[in-house]
């Protein structure tokens, strides 16, 4: 839910106004809440060995351990990407005399904790699977948790598990509403927080039934690395925007990016639109052969920040005539993000309105273009020419605004005195930074231009005290300039402060710092806008 605050916006614009900046917009976001583990209040991010091993024996330790690297090496984790699940086929095929499941030993002879504290030591957390059933889905027979809930999930907890997969298979025809709800109050026993990702590949319409039981739950059955796949998931998954909200997700199954199956183009649509279709981004590749192209289509932050907005709307049919696809997404920012996806084997020109996407009137729109970066105004018409099996995506803002540009969380900035929490919801990303009440404290963000010249800031803020907690920002080490952060309310309630600011071409520094003995609000993002 989205409410204008007008009268907090005022004041800070006057706030503004008096430091010499130039706008500013606020907005507060209330998000409708789930099965109530305050986990995955966005989409999951993250990996899944299946869809490039299923089975075979590459799939063990030595390339978990390489995957967790790379998040940190390239980047995918500071653009969002935190957990890294392994799929079946991790454990022996049978139970030890304790009755416990046991880490296969030739693939994982270090076991489960080892691998669980190797990803949690990189800042990265840890996912598991098994089926809801007497085995799991591979033919080898590995047992399954079906009676035996309690005791699986207390071991998984025990290997420090941040998020089950829980698949459907032996399931021995027992209600899955009943098989599903067992696990999760197992796991809620267990005291530790797990996302619990419901794979029961949509036989049972989860939909209906599984917000309070899981944090997502499969739509189908599973993809596979071709394009013919890939389209018949989206349109099975599409049409289900109504049940996902923050903590309850349609989850479209993972992704096969990279993997070698489709084309760059179809590989951006299955990327932008799963995206907005605010499925979980679960990489199924694997990241030690992907090549840049595929890379760049997986770290496209502006497509990560349609996914990730944390008023948590799937995107809504808005029309399909002739495979010529028009998505919208309500954002917090009371922007919209828009897909113009075309399934036809040869281009299609596709065409909508700002007010057909669900924006206001106004007399300009700014147009962001999320894979070309071309920034451009329109008086209302939106349209492209889209490849065959291409997507164009925009984010679109009512007035001519400049529309937002990347985001970058603040719980991987650089944090001096202060730490990275999730208690209060509503943040994007992973969290957000809480600083201790005093003057100094700071939060550095390392952000690249391609090209020197002016931008738009946006920072994500919450302040629940009464008092303003105005920053001093510096860009690259340059004379500070004081910017208010006012009071919204309450720990929960966000907004947005935003500025114009000079960056060099290339990679730039920006340092918020506490000035006041109360500290810095509790800081969620920034965005750069250039244009
Ligand atoms: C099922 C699931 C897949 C995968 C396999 C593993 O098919 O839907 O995602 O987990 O089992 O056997």
């Amino acid at each position: 839910m989205r409410r204008l605050r007008p009268i907090l916006a005022a004041a800070a614009t006057a706030a503004l106004v008096a430091t010499g900046l130039v706008a500013i917009e606020t907005t507060a976001v209330t998000p409708a809440l789930a099965l109530e583990n305050g986990l995955a209040r966005t989409p999951p991010m993250g990996f899944n060995n299946w869809n490039t091993t299923h089975c075979r024996a590459e799939f063990n330790e030595g390339m978990i351990r390489s995957i967790a690297d790379i998040f940190v090496s390239s980047g995918l984790k500071a653009a969002g990407y935190q957990y890294v699940n392994i799929d079946d086929c991790w454990a022996r095929p049978t139970r030890n005399a304790q009755g416990n499941l046991v880490a296969d030993p030739v693939r994982f002879p270090s076991g489960m904790k080892a691998l669980g504290d190797y990803i949690h030591a990189r800042g990265l957390k840890f996912g598991i699977y098994t089926s809801a059933g007497t085995k799991t889905c591979n033919t080898a027979g590995f047992p399954g948790a079906l009676n035996n809930e309690q005791r699986d999930a207390n071991l998984f907890a025990s290997f420090g598990v941040d998020y089950l997969k829980y698949d459907n298979c032996n399931n021995q025809g027992v209600d899955a509403r009943t098989r599903y709800t067992r696990m999760r109050d197992a796991l809620a026993a267990t005291g530790r927080p797990i996302v619990y990702s419901i794979c029961e590949w949509g036989q049972n319409q989860p939909w209906t039934w599984a917000q309070p039981v899981g944090n997502l739950w499969r739509t189908t059955g599973d993809i596979n690395d071709t394009w013919a796949r890939m389209l018949s998931i989206f349109k099975a998954n599409v049409t289900k925007a109504q049940y996902a909200r923050p903590g309850a997700w349609n989850d479209a199954d993972m992704l096969e990016v990279g993997n070698g199956g489709m084309t760059t183009t179809e590989y951006r649509s299955h990327f932008g639109l799963w995206a907005i279709m605010a499925s979980p981004l679960l990489i199924g590749s694997d990241l030690r052969d992907v090549g840049p192209t595929d890379m760049n289509i997986l770290l496209n932050r502006d497509i990560i920040a349609v996914n990730q907005d944390p008023l948590g709307k799937q995107a809504t049919i808005v029309s399909n005539t002739g495979g010529r696809w028009i998505l919208t997404k309500q954002m917090s920012d009371g922007t919209r993000a828009v897909a113009l996806f075309n399934e036809n084997s040869s281009a299609q020109t596709i065409s909508t309105t700002a007010s057909a996407i669900g924006l206001p009137g106004a007399s300009s729109y700014g147009l962001f273009d999320l894979y070309s970066k071309a920034r451009r105004t329109t008086t209302g018409a939106i349209s492209a020419s889209v490849p065959a099996h291409g997507i164009v995506m925009y984010r679109v803002t009512a007035g001519g605004t400049v529309p937002p540009g990347p985001r970058y969380e603040a719980e991987n900035a650089t944090i001096s005195q202060g730490a990275v929490e999730t208690q209060h919801a509503g943040y994007s990303g992973t969290g957000y930074v809480n600083t201790v009440n005093a003057v100094g404290p700071y939060v550095q963000w390392s952000v690249t231009a391609a090209a020197a010249g002016s931008v738009t800031l946006r920072f994500r803020h919450a302040n629940g005290v009464a008092e303003n907690r105005p920053l001093n920002v510096s860009i690259n080490g340059g004379a500070p300039v004081s910017v208010n952060f006012p009071a919204t309310g309450a720990w929960t309630t966000y907004a947005t402060v935003t500025l114009t600011a000079t960056l060099v071409a290339g990679t730039n520094t920006i340092r918020a710092t506490a000035t006041t003995a109360g500290g810095a609000p509790n800081l969620d993002y920034l965005e750069v806008a250039t244009g």
